[in-house]
């Protein structure tokens, strides 16, 4: 908890007054403090051109001694025209960053008088508060000291109704950034101890004394329930499987809810088609898709939305082993459906296809799939776009708009029925696990893959994070330069809040 709000600020958070400063459309600097210390300090830095007000700055001053501050941070929002929550939010991440970079402990705003956001207290609490703690997260678990220095964030409500309103948007955000960062824990930590058994551990502990109820299938149930593609991967491995399902109802038992798939490979070596050893350990990412998933269904609960959703996590590490599954060998799906196992390394689909038919057979509203799927996502969209795929137009323009909302970056790329033929070019299968005797189109060959095993005339959308799973800090300000980001958390709550 970074954030606090306030009716007196503590003497410590008195130390460091926040202010933010956009630019206006004739190019004149302003600053979201009603003071006019504030102002006659940031006319000077800006007439000596130390500080402009855009997005990226943040200049702590010290020794000024406005209303009893000591320490003054001018934090910049860019320009006024078109500010929008990602702007405060990035904002905020580059404010914190610099305050910790001073070790500083506290620090307090006035909300007040930052007129953005069409001046909903509510609202900027939350992307305040929401970033600060996505900003503080740090992976420490295997750290003999650790080393982040933590700030926290005051803010002060001069009237009762305000801090009613801006303990509501605290909330708000804590929520979300506590799912976030749940998916970046579990992502982070590394496969010898983030093992499919213990995702499962992690996700029922997290869901304790929430709405949540959490199942855990394990190999024998998983057997029992011929999720034969899944078992396929699985079974190099001496790390037992887990399928983890959420189910939260936050509406009525009537609401047909909607259904949520995520790839959580604790560890891709690629099996038999075994992976290059460069850059090998990031495979341990190869479980964001499921722990973005069980993040989202956390952040759901702990909102508290009034929603029916379920969701399916296969947890599995795929393995090179004695028996491992080789290419050319052929599974039978839950579907009934054969697929011809081209290349091991192409698992994340397998796993996921037993998990889409158990999704379906439910009859959901609609139906979202999250995995690290293919390098090939990296290639179309670098690091700054997460791949979305679907038939059904609407669904697309629905998710991009949530996505907008929350300050994401998604980027639509095509799925046809040519890809899904390239597909069903094995002379052996129904289905083989990659184009052949085309490779290329990657992506949308994997998502075309994916959309044979919805049933029901479910809306479907896929969403290939492989190009955003981790190390996003210099995007976005607010992801750890090194680690897990949790991407598409934050869109797939704002999409499922609206449906
Ligand atoms: N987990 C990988 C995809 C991946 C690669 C994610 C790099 C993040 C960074 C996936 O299982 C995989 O290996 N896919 C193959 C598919 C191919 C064999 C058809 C790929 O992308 O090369
Ligand atoms: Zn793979
Ligand atoms: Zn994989």
């Amino acid at each position: 908890m970074q954030t606090k709000v306030v009716s007196k600020i503590s003497k410590e958070a008195k130390q460091c007054l926040i202010s933010f400063v956009s630019i206006n459309s004739k190019g004149s600097v302003t600053s979201s403090s009603a003071d006019k210390a504030v102002s006659a300090l940031l006319k000077k830095y800006v007439d000596a051109e130390e500080f402009k007000g855009e997005l990226g700055e943040a200049l702590i001053l010290r020794e000024v001694s406005i209303e009893d501050a000591n320490n003054l941070l001018l934090v910049g929002l860019g320009k006024s025209k078109g500010l929008d929550q990602e702007r405060l939010r990035r904002a905020t991440a580059f404010a914190y960053r610099a305050l910790r970079k001073e070790k500083q402990k506290a620090a307090s705003v006035d909300l007040d008088s930052l007129k953005i956001l069409k001046d909903k207290l509510s609202e900027k609490a939350y992307v305040i508060s929401e970033s600060v703690e996505l900003t503080n997260y740090k992976y420490t678990q295997f750290l003999s000291e650790a080393t982040q220095h933590q700030v926290s964030l005051e803010f002060v409500a001069s009237k009762a109704a305000d801090k009613k309103q801006l303990e509501t948007g605290v909330k708000q955000g804590e929520a979300m950034a506590s799912g976030v960062n749940f998916a970046r824990t579990v992502s982070d930590a590394p496969s010898n101890y983030m093992t499919p058994a213990q995702l499962a551990k992690d996700t029922q502990k997290a869901a304790k004394g929430s709405k949540l109820k959490v199942t855990v299938w394990d190999l024998p149930r998983i057997k029992k329930e011929k999720l034969g593609a899944l078992i396929g991967v699985a079974q190099g491995s001496e790390n037992d499987p887990r399928v983890i399902i959420m189910e939260y109802n936050g509406a009525a038992k009537s609401k047909t809810p909607i259904a949520l798939v995520g790839k959580g490979l604790t560890f891709d070596t690629g099996g038999i088609s075994i992976k290059p050893s460069m850059n090998m350990e990031a495979m341990k990412y190869d479980m964001c898709g499921g722990a973005n998933t069980i993040g989202t269904m956390l952040a759901i609960a702990k909102l508290g939305l009034k929603v029916n959703v379920i969701a399916y996590v296969g947890a599995v590490e795929n393995m090179p082993d004695g028996k491992a599954i080789n290419p050319g060998d052929i599974l039978t799906s839950r579907s009934g459906k054969t697929i011809e196992v081209i290349n091991t390394d192409a698992e994340g689909r397998l796993v996921m296809s037993d998990l889409i038919t158990l999704a379906t057979e439910k009859k959901p509203a609609s139906l979202f799939t999250m995995a690290t799927l293919t390098g090939a996502v990296i290639v179309a969209l670098g690091h700054l776009h997460t791949g979305i795929f679907s038939f059904n137009q609407k669904l697309i323009d629905k998710i991009k708009k949530s996505a907008d909302e929350v300050g994401e970056d998604v980027w639509q790329l095509p799925v046809t029925d040519q890809h899904v033929k390239q597909m069903k070019s094995s002379p052996y299968a129904d289905l083989s696990n990659m184009g052949v005797p085309m490779r290329a189109a990657g992506s949308a060959q994997a998502a075309a893959f994916l959309t044979q095993f919805v049933e029901n005339e479910v809306p479907y959308a896929h969403f290939d994070i492989a190009s955003q799973m981790s190390d996003m800090g210099g995007i976005y300000p607010y992801h750890p330069d090194k680690g897990a980001c949790g991407a598409m958390v934050r869109t797939w709550v704002e999409y499922i809040r609206k449906a």
